[in-house]
């Protein structure tokens, strides 16, 4: 397949529909569209997502096309996510990038959905300079814990993961037993901007080399909580900000650590970051101080490529392009590794 092309690229493992054009590393147009339906609900409704990933899809392929100035004819190959993610969400994608890619005469091609927050970091204006090979990536978002060395693009090593719930889901949980609307991350860190991390302690798991677990302080909180309350009715209300700092900190100290002892084991100091919950102001901060510290070169790519985006699966599409590897579609499949 020639290199530089023209690729249209469409997200829907989960509860954003995404489309974007690239030509090449260069992103031309990154639409997403958020799905409101899960709020009321606190937390993403399988199939309510899979329904208004139907009907946001045709307008946000086609204001993707418009804002880049491309005609569907223009187009060299469709991206889609093939997985992991939630089935139903994933079809859709697949579905309509298929047959948008028979009726253009083009080929569809299925991307993993996490090799792609990765390689978001090769998007042209990701970064003046993109990591080299080898780095560590640490993917944190609602779905998702890992920490994958990744060696090329087609080589990645998974070398932790949660055993249990995501970091991005901790903070949600945990704001939605505070009282927080969903979803609650954003929200969580806003409130412990305002409070002091050190007012509260919640026990850390103790799990064996880089893999993470964060199910047993959900839990832990819960019963803190339930017991505070007992004694003091309006306990949540009149410590809202400080709960939200020690319960940020107790998550961003598991992350750190493990991030820390899976650079000392690997000798990498390269260390990117992808996934919602980058933004959390106490990891970016805690990031920078091990920059300073430990000498890491640390990787945000700005927020639209580290949330969920289509310019991610594009980006995977142009790179694989680039190293001529051959456009593969490949099988659906919920739960796929890399
Ligand atoms: O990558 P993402 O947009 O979607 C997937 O889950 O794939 O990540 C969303 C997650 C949510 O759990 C959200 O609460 C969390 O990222 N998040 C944050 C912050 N912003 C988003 N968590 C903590 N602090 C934030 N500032
Ligand atoms: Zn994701």
């Amino acid at each position: 397949m020639k290199s530089n092309l023209l690729i249209c690229a469409i997200e829907s493992s989960c509860d954003d529909t995404s489309a974007a054009v690239l030509k090449g590393r260069q992103v031309l147009s990154n639409i997403v569209a958020d799905q409101k339906v899960h709020q009321k609900y606190g937390g993403v409704v399988p199939e309510l997502a899979s329904r208004a990933h139907q009907k946001h899809i045709v307008p946000v392929v086609d204001q993707a096309l418009k804002e880049a100035g491309v005609l569907r004819s223009d187009l060299d190959a469709i991206a889609y996510t093939k997985g992991p993610g939630l089935m139903g969400s994933l079809l859709v994608g697949a579905s309509f990038a298929r047959g948008m890619a028979i009726s253009c005469g083009i080929p569809a091609i299925g991307i993993h959905h996490m090799r792609a927050h990765i390689l978001a970091h090769f998007i042209e204006d990701a970064h003046p300079a993109p990591p080299e090979f080898p780095f560590l990536c640490l993917t944190v978002s609602g779905g998702h814990t890992q920490l994958v060395q990744v060696n090329a693009e087609r080589d990645m090593k998974l070398i932790g993961q949660t055993l249990d719930d995501a970091a991005g889901e901790a903070f949600d949980k945990a704001a939605k037993m505070l009282g927080l609307p969903y979803p609650g991350g954003p929200q969580l860190d806003k409130r412990a901007s305002e409070g002091d991390p050190g007012s509260f302690s919640f026990a850390k798991p103790r799990i064996d080399g880089l893999d993470m677990s964060f199910s047993g302080l959900k839990t832990s909180i819960l019963y803190f909580l339930q017991k505070m309350e007992r004694e003091q009715e309006d306990f949540i209300a009149t410590h809202l900000n400080d709960l939200c700092a020690s319960i940020q900190k107790t998550i961003v100290d598991i992350l750190i650590e493990k991030t820390h002892k899976a650079a000392e084991q690997t000798g990498i100091t390269q260390i990117a970051v992808a996934g919602g919950v980058s933004a959390n102001s106490a990891l970016r901060q805690r990031l920078t101080e091990m920059s300073s510290k430990k000498g890491w070169q640390i990787y945000i790519p700005p927020l639209a490529y580290c949330t969920d985006n289509a310019a991610m699966i594009g980006i995977c599409a142009a790179l694989d392009a680039e190293a001529g590897h051959p456009a593969e579609d490949g099988s659906v499949s919920a739960r796929s590794t890399f």
